[in-house]
């Protein structure tokens, strides 16, 4: 079933991978697109600055736990399919005030869901069989895959940060309004993404732009944590072939099958931003080892072959190009970097 002459509601999408989701439905799609942020510290429109005008974008400014402003926005656009972004997600701020993950990630989620069942239940029948509540997870919610192992669609809940939990709880939540009311719930587990306009309080854009400036490069522990990278615009992609194929209670883990040491990471990183600034400098010199990220899990991996059987969906971005032409990025988008730092600051 296509759903590209579709209106979809996406909560988040002034944010990293919302923005990114946003420029993909209405670059390759024919999706109109309602975006609806609290543009907190991480949600930005300078992230949106080549879509606002766009005729198929609407950006909403307000918060997923406002029930009536949620109700107003489905009675005005009509969409045919949400896709749940808007969450807090670092997971060190989750770390230092586990309230406000609550708030946004399980009550704000649990807003939205009830907001968006009432809707959904006025459908006509075959808007109701077709809709769709796509709810954004993470693969940080099946705590730490041991050695060799990938997360699949079988694993268990077992979320050891309060990031974690509070999305495992948001997950939870979704599948019982599928259950309890019907609403057609589809879920996605990504694993980490990177790409132009993440927050720069994230790894790969905080070690860049402290490579940059030639500041100490903090790594937690022994540095030999692994991450499954996968680019954003790989995501999104995902994402879209899931809106497009899931049958409601699917799960679907998104990976590329890119799994690195942290430390890895950080020293290419140190590499590409000595070769772009040609400074004679040997940046990894700069790299840290700082005390440990309490509760920090050792491994994430992920299996995505059964989106990959299940639709056309193919990561296309290694992960050597695609930090290099991140690294470029940030390096080439310093008023980005200002524009968001400086929102932070005079919060
Ligand atoms: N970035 C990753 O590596 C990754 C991996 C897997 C899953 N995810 C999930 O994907 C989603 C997006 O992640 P991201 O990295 O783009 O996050 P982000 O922090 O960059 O963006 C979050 C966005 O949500 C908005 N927001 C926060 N609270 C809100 C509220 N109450 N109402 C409306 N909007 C609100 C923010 O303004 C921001 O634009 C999250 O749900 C996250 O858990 C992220």
């Amino acid at each position: 079933m296509s759903r590209s002459d579709h209106t979809i509601l996406i909560t988040g999408g002034a944010g990293f991978i919302g923005s990114s989701l946003v420029r993909s439905c209405l670059r390759d799609t024919t999706l109109t697109v309602i975006n609806l942020d609290k543009l907190t510290y991480a949600g930005h429109r300078e992230s949106l600055s080549e879509v606002l005008e766009d005729p198929r974008h609407t950006l909403i400014v307000g918060d997923i736990s406002d029930r009536e402003l949620v109700a107003q926005t489905l009675r005005d656009h009509r969409p045919q399919a949400i896709i749940h972004l808007a969450a807090e997600s670092h997971v060190d701020r989750s770390i230092a005030d586990p309230p406000s993950f609550a708030t946004t990630n399980v009550l704000g989620t649990c807003v939205l869901l009830e907001a968006v069942t009432d809707y959904w239940q006025k459908l006509p029948t075959d808007d109701r069989a077709a809709f769709r509540f796509l709810n954004v997870s993470t693969d940080e919610v099946f705590g730490t895959a041991q050695p060799g192992e990938q997360f699949t669609e079988m694993s268990l809940l077992a979320p050891n940060s309060p990031y974690a939990a509070s999305k495992a709880a948001g997950e939870l939540l979704a599948r019982s309004f599928g259950k309890t009311y019907g609403l057609p719930v589809v879920t996605a587990n990504p694993s980490n993404n990177y790409g132009p306009r993440q927050h720069p309080e994230k790894l790969i854009p905080r070690m860049i732009l402290a490579a940059a400036r030639g500041e100490p490069l903090p790594v937690f522990g022994d540095g030999l944590y692994e991450r499954d990278w996968l680019h954003v615009e790989d995501c999104c992609r995902a994402l879209l072939a899931i809106l497009d194929q899931a049958q409601p209670e699917e799960r679907y883990l998104v990976g590329a099958n890119q799994c690195l040491q942290n430390l890895e990471v950080v020293a290419t990183i140190c590499d590409l931003v000595d070769e772009f600034l040609d400074d004679r400098s040997s940046r990894r010199e700069l790299i840290a080892h700082v005390i440990d990220r309490p509760g920090h899990d050792r491994r994430y991996a992920v299996d995505a072959s059964v989106l990959r059987s299940k639709t056309s969906w193919q990561p296309q971005i290694k992960f050597d190009l695609g930090l290099r032409e991140t690294v470029g990025w940030y390096l080439n988008h310093s008023d980005w970097v200002s524009a968001v730092l400086s929102k932070e600051i005079s919060r």
